[in-house]
């Protein structure tokens, strides 16, 4: 029996991730939202550079909603991704296909131990079913704050009004395309246990 009473799969999940840091990144407005019919709220040169230099040569953790979304439906280069999905036949060219947390963690475990010594960092790549579920074994998330409310239909969950997390750095604000913002990270509070 578990001793933190937790399902079968998530705590699968949460042993085989346990020691391996994991950030989530993602850009959001004002009031937490992050997409619309199923597209990102706005272009932001700036952002997409910064993605890629953060992420580069890490794996990508995205759900199949989110894959869809990238150009021609195919995984970013430069990364290994896994696409969480229930469909067992799902087959994306390029990306692992995880079906469960503990799949997720298989999987993560096994990418990490193929680059040998170099262990690739993990981020969770979204969209708001995948952050939100991950968000327990997440260590700090690096957020893009837009000014402003874009009519989100998709979120990320509210940091600042989660107890588990606190914002810990906060970049000068920048514009592009008429849309201030900044970069910053929220931190597991006290580098609690996730
Ligand atoms: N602003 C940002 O930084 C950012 C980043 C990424 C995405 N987005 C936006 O977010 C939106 C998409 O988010 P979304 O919430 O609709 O979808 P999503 O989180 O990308 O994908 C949801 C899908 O992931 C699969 N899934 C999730 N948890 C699973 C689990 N435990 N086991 C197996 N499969 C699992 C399911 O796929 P199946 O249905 O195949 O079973 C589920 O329908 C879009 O608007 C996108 O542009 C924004």
């Amino acid at each position: 029996m578990c001793e933190t009473n937790c399902d079968r799969n998530e705590c699968a999940a949460r042993a085989l991730v346990r020691g391996v840091r994991i950030r989530a990144i993602a850009a959001t407005d004002s009031a937490w939202g992050i997409g619309k019919d199923g597209a990102l709220l706005a272009r932001l040169p700036g952002d997409l550079r910064y993605f890629r230099e953060k992420t580069l040569g890490g794996i990508l953790v995205m759900g199949r909603r989110t894959l869809e979304s990238l150009p021609g439906g195919r995984p970013l280069d430069g990364r290994k991704t896994i696409v969480l999905t229930h469909n067992a036949d799902f087959v994306a060219e390029g990306a692992i296909a995880a079906h469960s947390l503990s799949e997720l963690a298989e999987a993560i475990g096994r990418l990490r131990a193929e680059d040998g010594g170099d262990r690739p960092d993990v981020f969770i790549a979204g969209g708001a079913v995948v952050y939100e579920e991950l968000l327990p074994y997440t260590d700090s998330c690096l957020i893009t704050r837009m000014d402003g409310n874009f009519g989100a239909d998709a979120f990320f969950p509210n940091l600042d009004e989660d107890e588990g997390f606190s914002l810990t750095w906060e970049d000068a604000p920048i514009e592009e395309n008429g849309v201030p913002y900044r970069f910053t990270e929220y931190s597991r509070r006290g580098g609690g246990e996730k």
